[in-house]
């Protein structure tokens, strides 16, 4: 019992609905341009045929999926936290698009076997506590011949791996352990997606960047749509939170002065067939 105790692995603080709640209507309003270019990568990766059918795992507000139905393909989206969905479906209304949307884990799909020609996971998966099981039911659902992507952060860039670095202290589990993310290593997240029954595993790197006129403007920015953040922030209330996030920005500001800012993502998006 107590080896039992012992062998279960921290959970990690994103492994829950709580920060993608709290985080959810920023992220929408702000951060959905910039993970829709990651999204068209993952859409031209998988070089899907014209209308086909299209899951999106861990949508978020369904910044894959409305790229997807607008493509012409039949989408279904599923996310465990209800503020993300609320969100999909209002920007759906908007763009008078139809995805089938739900609330739940992607570890455990709702959706029949043999289904789909195209699975995706952005930046979802990656956080799931049992990678495995997501990448099975990926795998379950799609049809013989249909394609998988799922993607993951390459190590971070200085700016944001400073950032990443002053709260990695503060909010212990992060799976961000020495910079390094779930699926941050190439060969063994190709050999995760080839041990959960894909074939033909690619691993591409894509990168994009934003720029912000100012380093207060790029922390701010951030301190609105970075999901650990903003769970911190709520954690310590906003008396606490002005102290350190003080703190975290003289700090970036000894590091990076403070004109412009850019902030470069480099992904890995793993691709692989049933
Ligand atoms: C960084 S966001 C990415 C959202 C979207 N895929 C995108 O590319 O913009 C991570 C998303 O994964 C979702 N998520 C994390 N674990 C999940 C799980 N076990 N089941 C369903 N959704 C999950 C979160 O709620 C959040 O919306």
């Amino acid at each position: 019992m107590q080896d039992a105790v012992e062998k279960t692995p921290p959970t990690s603080p994103l492994a829950s609905p709580e920060p993608w709640d709290l985080v959810a209507d920023a992220y929408a309003a702000e951060l959905v341009p910039q993970f829709e270019l990651f999204a068209t990568d993952a859409l031209r990766i998988a070089a899907l045929p014209a209308g086909g059918r299209v899951i999106d795992v861990a949508t978020g507000p369904g910044t894959l999926a409305m790229l997807a139905a607008k493509t012409g393909a039949t989408v279904s989206a599923i996310d465990f936290s209800p503020t993300m969905i609320a969100n999909l479906n209002r920007r759906a209304v908007e763009a008078g698009t139809a995805i089938d949307a739900r609330l739940g884990d992607g570890q455990a799909l709702p959706f029949a076997d043999d289904t789909y020609d195209g699975a995706f996971s952005m930046f979802g998966l990656m956080f799931f506590p049992d990678r495995a099981k997501g990448l099975q039911e990926m795998r379950r659902v799609l049809r013989p011949g249909g394609r998988a992507v799922v993607s993951s952060w390459a190590p971070f860039d200085r700016p944001f791996a400073l950032v990443m670095e002053s709260v990695r202290a503060m909010l212990p589990n992060l799976p961000f352990g020495e910079g390094k993310a779930p699926l941050g290593d190439p060969s063994a997240f190709a050999d995760e997606m080839t041990a959960a029954g894909f074939r033909e595993v690619r691993i591409e790197s894509v990168s994009h960047s934003s720029t912000a006129s100012s380093l207060s403007e790029c922390w701010s920015m951030i301190q609105r749509t970075t999901a650990p953040i903003v769970l911190l922030r709520h954690k310590l209330g906003e008396q606490t939170w002005d102290k350190v996030a003080r703190g975290v920005f003289e700090r970036l500001q000894g590091a990076l002065g403070e004109g412009a800012v850019t902030l470069t993502f480099n992904a890995y998006l793993g691709r692989g067939v049933k």
